[in-house]
């Protein structure tokens, strides 16, 4: 559920009409609902009441915006941070460095380091180098560095392969038979200190089978560990629970994927850790656009927006579905495709869809935008930056501007040797 609503005939977030943002702040901008953020944020919590200890630990990457960190931040989430980068937001929008877990495969020593300073919460490790440098790392600092250790469990997350990350090949965590002596031998290791395990299989999941799975390969293990005297407090299960992105579409929710778990884990004797981003920031969040104009195809006619692949990259990088529709809709519709105007064929939203009728000058949206959306954005064909909008009920403020290309070009140079 959103709060995304015609009113009047009118798509409005919230309060406000889409229309008014777009005249105000042009074109392409993604818009945010603090309500809707705030509706997901507690619904997930809400799912997991039948666990008896949880951490929830949102996932930067899937929208880094700082007023939407502030939102969950304000929702008593922690954050699942890849990168020092991401870890300063999440302090700067107001998480405690105790609440914050660093995750990520190639965490370098500098990220380590300025983690340590900043008081991390937990380091998932990914391999056992990883583990011995920051054990080193924080020794000489005289602290010790709270770790789990990522599991691969090869378990096939039945996603896209793109985003599909438990499989015996991908470059996560460590195999699941050498996790027993690798945790063993980190835990005799000062400057960690080791209290659990971590897995996350995948994104967009939309089938919990693979999920139990994993998650009941992990308890036998956390059972392994046990038996060999080594000590298990925390068992992170990451994130990946998929949304609906077709109208109609249906999902496992929160409540089915709350239920699974706590019949899994609901006697580990942990306190058990999420890091959900996409369920939190999925459908909080569109893309609006405008049609430049509309030209004949060989087949169906091409609705040209004005929002691309730079923007909303992931209907060239997976072949994304995102739902489209008229900011005005007039209840006529037509089939087209939908592209925008990046020079490359990949710059495609939709094809062959029935969509609302729409003509140049119109605004329409890109619905459940508000993961992997401005968070991915980049300048290609030197085009803006996207800026970002967040609405809270009759109120909307730019949460992020929109960088244009003079900036940009403001920061590159030609050397002297080429004047
Ligand atoms: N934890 C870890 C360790 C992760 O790698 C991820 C996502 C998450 C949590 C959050 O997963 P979520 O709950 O959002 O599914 N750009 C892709 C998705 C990449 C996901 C990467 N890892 C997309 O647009 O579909």
């Amino acid at each position: 559920m959103d709060y995304f609503q015609l009113k009047d005939g009118v798509l409005h977030a919230e309060n406000v009409s889409l229309a008014a943002i777009a005249e105000a702040v042009g074109t392409p901008v993604y818009v945010y609902s603090r309500a809707t953020l705030e509706r997901h944020a507690r619904v997930f919590r809400e799912a997991l009441s039948g666990l008896p200890s949880i951490h929830l630990a949102f996932a930067v990457k899937s929208n880094p915006n700082l007023a939407v960190l502030r939102v969950l931040a304000r929702e008593g989430y922690g954050a699942d941070v890849v990168s020092a980068g991401e870890m300063h937001r999440a302090l700067a929008a107001g998480i405690a460095g105790s609440d914050i877990v660093f995750s990520g495969v190639g965490k370098t020593a500098r990220e380590m380091t300025e983690a340590l300073d900043a008081g991390l919460g937990q380091f998932n490790l990914e391999s056992e180098e990883e583990g011995v440098e920051l054990a080193a790392l924080a020794a000489a600092r005289g602290v010790r560095a709270v770790a789990t250790l990522r599991v691969n469990p090869d378990v096939d997350a039945r996603t896209h392969a793109k985003i599909s990350t438990g499989k015996a090949e991908n470059k996560f965590g460590v195999a699941y038979d050498a996790a027993p002596a690798i945790y063993a031998r980190l835990c005799a290791l000062d400057g960690l200190e080791m209290r659990g395990l971590a897995v996350h299989i995948g994104s967009q999941i939309g089938d919990l089978e693979p999920s139990r799975q994993a998650f009941l390969k992990m308890g036998a293990l956390m059972e392994s560990l046990r038996s060999q005297g080594l000590e298990v407090t925390h068992m992170d299960l990451g994130g990946g629970l998929g949304v609906p992105y077709r109208s109609g579409e249906s999902l496992p929710g929160p409540a089915e994927y709350g239920a699974m778990v706590a019949s899994v884990a609901r006697d580990w004797g942990v306190t058990v850790m999420f890091e959900p981003g996409r369920v939190i920031s999925g459908n909080s969040g569109v893309l609006v656009t405008e049609v430049i104009r509309v030209k004949p195809g060989a087949i169906n006619p091409f609705v040209v927006v004005d929002a691309a692949m730079n923007d909303l990259a992931r209907p060239a990088m997976y072949d994304a579905w995102h739902d489209f529709a008229a900011v005005t809709p007039t209840g006529e519709t037509m089939i087209a495709n939908v592209v925008g105007p990046i020079c490359e064929s990949s710059d495609t939203f939709a094809m062959g869809r029935e969509i609302d009728a729409v003509k140049a000058g119109d605004l329409a949206v890109f619905r459940t935008a508000g993961a992997y959306g401005a968070t991915m954005a980049n300048t290609y064909n030197s085009r803006p930056l996207v800026p970002e909008v967040m609405v809270d009920g009759d109120k909307w403020s730019v949460v992020a501007e929109r960088i244009e290309p003079a900036a940009i070009l403001a920061t590159e140079r030609v050397p002297e040797w080429l004047e």
